[in-house]
């Protein structure tokens, strides 16, 4: 029997090929580096399992109000002001499974049929095909790393038509990295302020910043611009908490209210254990997010250091998030044996291959000519992985 059409549109990730390899080399006990890891490595802090024990001891096991507990949604209020001097209430706030879900409900909220959504290519790959469910045009803008992958107003403005609804900003960027300046934000002002769409931004790496990187928000720009964007953001990335599946939207209430529909009619809130942990880890201490942060750093400079020096590789290095986007294109048209390296996939089934070494091809976040690399993994394997990358990528001629 045939499946629906909307199904038929999504397509299923590109990099499913060589991360189902590497499932497959891992299980018959291959020593794999695997550099495609996207979350944190290290486990969650200890006062945030304690609070989620304590939740189910207390019998905090049932149904939470559909948006989340009252608690968790004023102790995000609180963040947001603490962090960014936003000024939310409770009932602008959406406590959701995972950050996925806030976008994913804020995108079928404000998208309908024919309506055009402009993000920039590199991008997060659920973008695109969530818009796709919506019934959205995607508008994808390139950016390379000459730029460090970074739109300008210019380019933006003439992505904008009367049929645009809404713009997308990954900041930091998952996959490059790429964290704008409170400076280059302020540069969009005018068009965002201006623009008859709304904004989602998507800030779920924001606590992973290096190199003094103060993080700043769309949201901070102006009132107005506040008025029609919606933040998402998230535990899973600041906290280590990928597992716990607990993200959440602020935004205008009307919005919230949309969101809450579709909600409702699908999830409900989300576990009431994690979303105690939530409250524990926003409220509680953070030293934890620090350490991280400063791990994170030490291992992208060693990272960053040990790729740049391959030869055929260059790389930027980026102030946020735990990827590297390699451009690897001076690679491809070589051959090594039988096996000649065309495009992004080409080269990472071959370091699967010959190097043991896990990557995700550029193609999947809708750039060819790269790979994605995190270095959400120690400094012995990170090392490990660039001797490995350089001994394969020598016998490419
Ligand atoms: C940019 C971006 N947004 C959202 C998510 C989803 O986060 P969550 O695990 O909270 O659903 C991810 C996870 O990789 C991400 O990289």
């Amino acid at each position: 029997m045939k499946l629906s059409e909307r199904v038929s549109k999504i397509i299923q990730s590109p990099t499913m090929k060589v991360a189902q390899q590497a499932i497959e080399m891992k299980a018959r006990g291959e020593d794999i580096i695997d550099l495609t890891v996207g979350e944190p490595d290290f486990p969650t802090p200890q006062n945030i399992k304690e609070a989620a024990i304590k939740a189910i001891n207390n019998n905090f096991t049932k149904y939470t109000v559909n948006t989340g507990a009252i608690q968790l949604r004023e102790a995000i209020v609180k963040k947001l002001f603490k962090d960014h001097g936003l000024s939310y209430s409770a009932n602008q706030i959406i406590v959701s499974t995972g950050a996925k879900q806030s976008v994913f409900n804020a995108i079928q909220s404000i998208v309908f049929d024919g309506d055009e959504v402009i993000t920039s290519s590199p991008f997060y790959v659920s973008y695109p095909e969530m818009v796709k469910i919506a019934g959205g045009v995607n508008i994808i803008l390139p950016t390379t790393e000459e730029t460090g992958f970074k739109l300008t107003p210019q380019k933006l403005k003439d992505a904008i038509t009367p049929k645009t609804k809404l713009f997308i900003l990954c900041n930091p960027s998952n996959p490059t990295g790429t964290a704008y300046t409170q400076k280059e934000l302020e540069e969009f002002s005018e068009i965002f302020e201006g623009g008859n769409f709304y904004l989602l931004t998507d800030e779920i790496y924001e606590k992973l910043v290096y190199d003094n990187f103060k993080f700043f928000s769309v949201a901070q720009l102006s009132e107005k611009i506040k008025s029609k964007t919606v933040i998402v953001n998230g535990h899973s990335k600041s906290y280590s908490m990928t597992g716990w599946r607990l993200g959440y939207a602020a935004a205008p209430e009307e919005l919230v209210s949309a969101m809450n529909k579709y909600q409702s009619h699908s999830t409900s809130a989300t576990s009431s254990i994690s979303q105690a942990a939530g409250i524990e880890a926003l409220l509680g201490q953070q030293i934890t997010v620090e350490e991280s942060r400063i791990e994170f750093e030490k291992r992208r400079n060693f990272f960053h250091a040990g790729l740049t020096s391959i030869e055929g590789i260059s790389c930027y290095k980026p102030q946020g998030a735990f990827y590297l986007f390699p451009n690897v294109s001076k690679l491809f048209g070589k051959t090594a044996g039988e096996t000649k390296i065309n495009n992004s996939i080409d080269l990472a089934m071959f370091l699967l291959a010959d190097a043991k070494v896990a990557t995700v091809p550029g193609s999947a976040f809708g750039s060819e000519g790269y790979l994605r690399m995190s270095y959400s993994t120690s400094l012995q394997n990170l090392e490990e992985g660039i001797k490995r990358i350089k001994v394969s990528i020598t016998k490419l001629k």
